[in-house]
């Protein structure tokens, strides 16, 4: 069996960044994408993100007036294009809840040089992904944790059937639009449903990434034993079906690669837990009502919609950002990582619902 060594072979260069175009952190890192939560609301209620217990009927989602509008949301994607921004990503809760998702993606499409993606959990795509394609969407993600109706249902806690998001990957691919399919690996969960899910998606053209289950937020009782590990991962999938590892994308790249060695396509792992990649993390998070944060697990972020609607022009908002962006010295999955059981914070986190992953 080959030396499965991924390290070996990520790049680490990144053109913009070197040349100093655009605003770079306290630790030299540049602003390259914006993940932007369109939503607070979702139609599951994933164990992992949103257990019923905490976001039951009497939970407190954000008020429609605290939710940025779609002209709100424009004003800040192209601040942050200005600052170097290349990939807007939409996110929620589930993003196609947001009505009128299309016209968003019109706007957001409209600026130059830009992709945009979008992450969701598929159950609304069979309808939604053709309007979406043909308002200029790039591409999408899909998250699917099992093929097994019973984990499924299970996870999603929330009795949406597994045929329903396959129906929404096939709408998105004759729609034209690449799909991506994310799984949540959680030991004793669907750690199972691995091979099956690596076997399905195999020579359909759409890559499955298998995410480390990671401790965001502070409601969905995590610990490190939960965690099935990358490598564990692809050595499982190569036992079956031979991997061979492939050059990293860009530098920054969330996800390890590695191809089916008779050609039957990729998979990846997002080795948050075991391996984190907060050297390179060029990620900045808008969440529904416009507050800023730089880490997937922050405890505090930045007021952009007080910005927005104090009137102060676009350079003022731009210089906002800049100067977030410029004080940033963030790398939490590196500190969780030395700390090895986690990192005990008595303050609260964002929650993952929330922020949009
Ligand atoms: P593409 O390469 O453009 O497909 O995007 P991506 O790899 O960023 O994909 P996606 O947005 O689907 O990210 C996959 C998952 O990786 C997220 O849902 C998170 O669970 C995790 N992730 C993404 N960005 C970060 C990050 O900055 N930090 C951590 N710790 N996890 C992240
Ligand atoms: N750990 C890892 N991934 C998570 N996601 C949600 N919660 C977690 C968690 N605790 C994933 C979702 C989706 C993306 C937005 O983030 O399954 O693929
Ligand atoms: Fe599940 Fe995504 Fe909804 Fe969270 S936002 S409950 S992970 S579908
Ligand atoms: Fe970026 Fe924070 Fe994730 Fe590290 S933990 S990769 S800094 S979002």
């Amino acid at each position: 069996m080959a030396v499965l060594r991924p390290d070996a072979v990520r790049r680490v260069d990144d053109p913009l960044a070197s040349s100093h175009r655009g605003v770079v952190d306290r630790r030299g890192r540049p602003v390259r994408d914006l993940r932007i939560s369109v939503t607070d609301r979702c139609n599951f209620r994933c164990r992992y993100c949103m257990p019923r217990e905490v976001f039951g009927p009497d939970f407190a989602f954000l008020p429609r007036a605290e939710i940025l509008t779609f002209e709100e949301i424009s004003r800040v994607a192209r601040a942050f294009v200005a600052h170097g921004v290349r990939k807007l990503r939409l996110t929620g809760g589930e993003p196609t809840l947001r009505a009128g998702l299309p016209d968003l993606v019109r706007m957001l499409a409209a600026i130059p040089e830009v992709e945009i993606a979008l992450t969701t959990n598929g159950s609304l795509l069979a309808r939604q992904a053709a309007p979406l394609a043909e308002a200029g969407l790039s591409r999408l993600t899909v998250s699917l944790d099992s093929l097994d109706d019973a984990v499924f249902r299970r996870m999603n806690d929330a009795d949406f059937a597994v045929a329903d998001v396959l129906a929404g990957i096939d709408a998105a691919a004759a729609a034209g639009l690449p799909v991506k399919v994310n799984a949540v690996v959680r030991r004793g969960v669907n750690d199972q449903s691995v091979i099956d899910l690596a076997q399905h998606f195999r020579r359909s053209g759409h890559v499955v990434r298998f995410i480390e289950y990671m401790d965001v937020g502070t409601s969905n009782g995590w610990r490190l034993d939960d965690v099935v590990p990358g490598a564990e991962i692809i050595a499982r999938i190569n036992a079956e079906m031979p991997l061979e590892p492939v050059e990293a994308r860009y530098s920054g790249e969330v996800a390890r690669r590695w191809r089916y060695a008779d050609g039957g396509g990729e998979v990846g792992v997002i080795t948050s837990v075991s391996q984190p990649f907060c050297a390179a993390c060029t990620r900045a998070r808008i969440g529904a009502d416009g507050m800023l944060y730089t880490c997937l697990f922050s405890t505090t972020g930045t007021d952009l919609r007080a910005v927005l609607r104090a009137d102060d022009g676009d350079a003022r908002l731009r210089e906002v950002i800049a100067g977030v962006w410029a004080g940033r010295d963030d790398r939490y999955s590196e500190l969780r990582a030395r700390a090895t059981d986690g990192l005990a914070s008595g303050e609260r986190r964002v929650e993952m619902s929330y922020i949009g992953g």
